[in-house]
């Protein structure tokens, strides 16, 4: 698929997905909801070369500004849950995704963006990021997770106070609650982010989609997660890089891993 609204290079193992609407403040059309589908089910997937993905906007001023609200107009019920069922279904894929995706968030991260950096694994902020749910400003709520994830992240008292008051938060205010991972100056997000990936990079490969599967089956409904623990414990230990693993430890050596 030839991508119109995300830019992709792949560097040293890690993709950098750029979400390129800057005129927009990388505002989510279903045309970029499309493109995305695409990478985290089929190039992101499938491309053995990439171990880990940067997600981030273009420009200095947004990660993303939320859903393309100029696609919103005339939405009748149905319609509206359609759209609302296609993006968390995207995210659903993003959270899933067996590799690790950091968002670099270099800015506003509202509405359908916040919720696009609390689907990826980590997140690093820029020191002029800010965080917000502000649906209710236009007569609607979060679509595409926010009412689960933000809950997820920051407890339930704090969610329902930025959730209902449409208020954003600053990098420093996400770090404190638990929503960013790092905050560091502008600018700065990706490399960070690429920092982290890169230490991951260097780990075994079928351990680290298990260990994300494994964290999402805490949240996932009629799963027992720690049932589900002890099966990927069990599996990995069939793999290749559990016995070189443990080749190099005794072998006091870095290990060598394949994937396999
Ligand atoms: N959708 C479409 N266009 C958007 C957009 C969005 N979510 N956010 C910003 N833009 C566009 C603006 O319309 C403007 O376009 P023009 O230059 O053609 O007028 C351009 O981006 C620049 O934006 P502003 O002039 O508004 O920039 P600002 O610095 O004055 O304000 C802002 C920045 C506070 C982020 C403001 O743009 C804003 O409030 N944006 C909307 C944020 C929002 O409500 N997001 C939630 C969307 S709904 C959603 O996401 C639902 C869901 O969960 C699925």
């Amino acid at each position: 698929m030839q991508y119109e609204n995300l830019r992709l290079e792949i560097d040293n193992g890690i993709a950098l997905l750029t979400i390129s609407r800057e005129k927009a403040l990388n505002a989510l059309n279903s045309q970029t909801i499309l493109e995305l589908r695409h990478f985290f089910s089929d190039t992101g997937r499938l491309n053995p070369e990439i171990k880990g993905v940067v997600l981030t906007g273009a420009g200095e001023k947004a990660f993303v500004a939320g859903a393309d609200i100029t696609e919103f107009s005339g939405l009748d019920s149905a319609q509206g849950a359609a759209l609302a069922q296609r993006g968390q279904d995207v995210f659903f894929l993003i959270e899933r995704f067996p590799k690790p995706v950091v968002a670099a968030v270099n800015g506003f991260a509202l509405g359908g963006g916040c919720e696009l950096a609390m689907a990826c694994h980590i997140r690093v902020a820029g020191e002029k990021a800010r965080f917000g749910q502000p649906e209710v400003n236009l007569g609607l709520i979060p679509g595409y997770g926010g009412t689960q994830r933000l809950i997820q992240y920051i407890g339930k008292g704090k969610a329902l106070e930025l959730l209902l008051t449409a208020d954003m938060i600053d990098a420093n205010e996400a770090h404190r609650l638990g929503l960013a991972n790092y905050v560091v100056p502008a600018g700065e997000e990706v490399a960070k982010a690429r920092e982290l990936l890169l230490k991951i990079a260097g780990k075994a490969p079928l351990a680290i989609a298990r260990v994300i599967e494994c964290a999402n089956a805490y949240f996932a409904e009629g799963v027992d997660g720690f049932a589900r623990e002890v099966a990927a414990f069990g599996e990995c230990c069939d793999t290749a890089d559990f016995k070189e693993g443990a080749a190099a430890f005794v072998e006091k050596r870095k290990a060598n891993f394949q994937g396999q």
